[in-house]
Parts: structure tokens; C-alpha cells; sequence
């Protein structure tokens, strides 16, 4: 199994997209349960829209498969380099955008989704990209919930927050788009 300090290493030697680049395909979350767990703890706190959603950074589909527990149907995964870990465990479309696309406009031509959920990733975005990816986002989807072992990244552009709370050190946070 991934640990922590194995994926922290390889980012070290690899660099953060060199590392998902060269071992992608076989990812897997070591803190999946509580992923899970927080995911279903976000819905009983307050109903998920669980109509078209977008995985961000899906990984081998941490998320979405919580959110397929959860009812939802219509999930799509996003990630430049783990197509393969996520048709192994998911049987949903996967697009192949990177942040960087993101903000350049790749999700513009699709129709709205209702919730963009994004797990342990979006503290990989390089900082000065951050609001460029958010406003990015919130024209993109109406709702976004954010995973991560901290408080990074902060979200300041782009979104209201309407809920935080941590469960087995997972962050939870969860926003409405401003636009
Ligand atoms: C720690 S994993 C999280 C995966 C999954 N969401 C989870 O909850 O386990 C980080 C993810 O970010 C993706 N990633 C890395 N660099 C990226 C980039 N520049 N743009 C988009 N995704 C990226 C990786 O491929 C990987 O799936």
C-alpha cells in the first residue's frame, strides 16, 4: 500500500507532476476510509447536490466512489495522469485536464456541474495559479467541496464558504460559487 512518507519522498526525487506522471496509474489513497467518511459526514451535515459531478484530481476515484455510495450516478473524473487507477476501480469517463487547463478555460464548453468535489490535491496547485483555477471553477460548477490533510489551499476567489469541519484529520470545507 501508498503510505504518506512514500508519496512525500517521491515528490521530493520527482517533483509533484513528475511523481503522478511516472506512478499514476497505480495510486491509491492510504487515508481512503476517512475520505469516505468525511464525504458521507459532508451529506449528513448538509445534503450533496448529487446530480452531474465533477472528481478534480480524482486519483483512483477516492471521491466519486463515496459519492456513487451516497446515489450520485452522473460522475466524471479529471486528472492528467491516473486514467488507469481510476477505469480500474471506476466505471465513469475520465477527462484528462491538469489544473493549468483548467484555468486556461478547459471546462468551459461543458454543461455546469452541480458539485466539483476535489480530494487531497488542490494544495498540489501552484500557488500563484490558485485564482485562476478557482474563478475557473466556479464558472464550472455551483458547489465545491474540498479534502485535505490542512487548511491549505486557502480559497479566496470565486466562492462563498458554507461549512467546515475535520473528521479523522481530514479537512472538510465546503463552498457555493459566487457567480
Ligand atoms: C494526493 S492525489 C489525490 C487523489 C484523489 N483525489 C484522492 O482523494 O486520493 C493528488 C492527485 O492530483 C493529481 N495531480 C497532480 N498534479 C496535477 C495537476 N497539475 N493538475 C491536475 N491534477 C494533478 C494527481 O494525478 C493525483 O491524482
Amino acid at each position: 500500500m501508498t503510505s504518506i512518507d512514500s508519496v512525500r519522498a517521491g515528490y521530493v526525487e520527482h517533483g509533484v507532476e513528475g511523481y503522478y506522471a511516472r506512478f499514476g496509474a497505480d495510486y491509491r489513497n492510504p487515508h481512503e476510509s476517512a475520505v469516505r467518511e468525511a464525504i458521507a459526514l459532508a451529506h449528513a451535515r448538509a445534503p450533496l447536490p448529487l446530480g452531474r459531478i465533477l472528481d478534480l484530481a480524482c486519483g483512483s476515484g477516492e471521491a466519486a466512489l463515496a459519492l456513487l455510495d451516497l446515489g450520485a450516478d452522473d460522475v466524471t473524473g479529471c486528472d492528467p495522469y491516473t486514467a488507469a487507477a481510476w477505469r480500474a476501480r471506476v466505471d465513469r469517463p475520465i477527462v484528462p485536464h491538469s489544473f493549468a487547463d483548467i484555468a486556461a478555460g478547459a471546462l468551459d464548453a461543458r454543461p455546469r456541474f452541480d458539485l466539483i468535489v476535489c480530494s487531497f490535491a488542490l494544495h498540489l496547485a501552484e500557488r500563484s495559479r490558485l485564482p485562476g483555477i478557482t474563478w475557473a471553477l466556479a464558472r464550472a460548477g455551483r458547489a465545491l467541496l474540498i479534502l485535505s490533510p490542512h487548511k491549505r489551499p486557502a480559497i479566496d476567489v470565486g466562492f462563498t464558504q458554507t461549512d467546515a469541519f475535520a473528521h479523522r484529520r481530514v479537512r472538510v470545507r465546503r463552498f457555493d460559487s459566487a457567480i
